[in-house]
């Protein structure tokens, strides 16, 4: 294989794709979303947005990228040349550099928080001095760029480096131990007085607060969390060897991401509810909540800086998998150096960034832009994570289903795999329930 491009070994799919799939979006995103949309109503629309849209979309996208062993641009030009399908691994690219923008700026706080955490700021704090603590955290202008800057820094440094061998290494540690401190964080939250009112508020849908925009937040959600929608998956599934099989691979990547992020909700809404906190406070709900669970713990200083430091990796795997996106493409199509491309495109998104580090706080203007009334960094949360990596599955979808043909993607998933015994239900979801649900959902929000 292209010394370039590098590639996994056997299990490294799995690794690298729980890692890019596990991050923010599960600790940070999905609670926060879940207490702008309602509860429990959210939470039924996700698992079932998991369930029939994005494990099919997981598996058309894994098994796009392997069979062209391609960047998304490279992978819909080689299927049907002379089309306008690559458009869709443009967006996709797009859709990078703008999440990435963003989503580092969120990384940059988990590192603050690490370090506060180990400087034992995290003692004896209740809600009201922890919100007051995130407001001016925020609203330091200089030390937003800075941690900005810093995460993107070490996301290119990695990236430059070749992804393969050093995601795989990273993941395999990473998730067991991550896995153990949400555990605990588990068992205190639930052993909180009034956690049974959070718990509630989680898991019982209240249909009264069903909407189009809880739908198509419960969908953007599934594809954010499972890095789907803008040609991740196509990236690293061009990286997996034939030998290996993608539908266990995809089983198990979705069942992980789904799971670590009902965790977060089991430990974030029993500690809101205990405090007297309000769910729908945006995405500031897990530092606020989470530095007064680590101060009612004992040694809480001591998982407080493991916690933040095991999410800075977590979210670390995540934005290299996002920027390898752009970097495949500018290395298969451009024949650029990888370190060339991945110190470009970092750059771009630290400048888009500038004005989602700004948004909380930093500046007046971005955190309350006119017209959306909301701060740029959510505005660009709603856009590209929900509206644009929805648009891109769709098309997606479309493209496996009826260009590339199901019978043909069916032939590649079955190369590895023992048996594929689902051929019936994907071939059905991917050519119907996932584009027309996707094109009801679209019209429903927008109208
Ligand atoms: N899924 C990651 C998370 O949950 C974020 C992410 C990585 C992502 N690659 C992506 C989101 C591609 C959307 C598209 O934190």
């Amino acid at each position: 294989m292209d010394q370039e491009r590098g590639s996994f070994s056997k299990m490294g799919f799995i690794l690298a794709a729980a890692g890019s799939a596990v991050g923010l979006g599960n600790l940070w995103r999905f609670p926060f979303t879940v207490g702008e949309n309602g509860g429990g109503v959210f939470v039924l629309m996700y698992l079932l947005s998991i369930i029939i849209i994005a494990i099919p979309v997981l598996l058309a996208e894994a098994s796009l990228g392997r069979h062209t062993n391609k960047n998304p641009i490279g992978a819909f030009a080689m299927v049907k040349p002379g089309s306008s399908w690559p458009l869709v691994g443009l967006l996709g690219i797009i859709c990078a550099f703008m999440i990435l923008s963003f989503y580092a700026v969120i990384a940059g706080w988990t590192v603050a928080y690490f370090v506060k955490a180990v400087t034992g700021q995290f003692t004896n704090i209740g809600p009201e001095q922890a919100v007051a603590s995130f407001g001016s955290f925020t609203s330091n202008s200089w030390l937003q760029l800075v941690l900005l800057a810093v995460f993107i820094v070490i996301t290119v440094v990695v990236v430059s480096g070749g992804v393969a061998g050093g995601i795989e290494k990273c993941s395999k540690i990473l998730m067991p131990v991550l896995l153990g401190i949400l555990i605990l964080l588990l068992i205190r939250s639930l052993t909180l007085k009034g956690a049974y009112e959070g718990v509630m508020f989680y898991l019982k849908p209240d249909f009264s607060k069903f909407s189009f925009k809880v739908v198509i937040a419960a969908i953007g959600q599934a594809f954010f969390s499972m890095s789907l929608g803008m040609g991740t998956m196509i990236t690293y599934g061009s990286y997996v060897s034939k030998k290996d099989s993608l539908p266990s691979s995809c089983g198990w990547i979705a069942f992980f991401d789904t799971f670590i992020a009902l965790m977060a909700g089991f430990i974030i809404f029993p500690a809101i509810f205990s405090q007297g906190m309000n769910p729908d406070q945006g995405s500031g709900v897990m530092f606020n909540v989470l530095p007064v669970l680590f101060s009612k713990m004992p040694g809480g200083s001591i998982f407080g800086s493991f916690f933040f430091l095991l999410l800075s990796i977590a979210a670390l795997t995540s934005t290299i998998s996002i920027l390898e996106v752009p970097v495949s493409y500018l290395i298969d199509e451009r024949k650029w150096k990888r370190k060339k491309a991945s110190v470009l495109i970092g750059s771009i998104a630290f400048i888009i960034g500038i004005c989602s580090a700004l948004s909380n706080g930093g500046s007046s203007f971005f955190s309350n832009l006119p017209v959306f009334n909301i701060g740029f960094l959510d505005l660009w949360n709603m856009i590209w994570g929900n509206v644009a990596l929805s648009v891109g599955a769709l098309l997606e979808a479309i493209f496996v289903a009826y260009v590339w043909k199901t019978h043909k993607a069916v032939k590649e998933i079955k190369v590895g795999a023992q048996k594929f015994t689902l051929v019936k239900p994907w071939s059905f979801l991917i050519k119907y329930i996932v584009p027309v649900f996707i094109i009801l959902i679209l019209i429903g929000y927008f109208i």
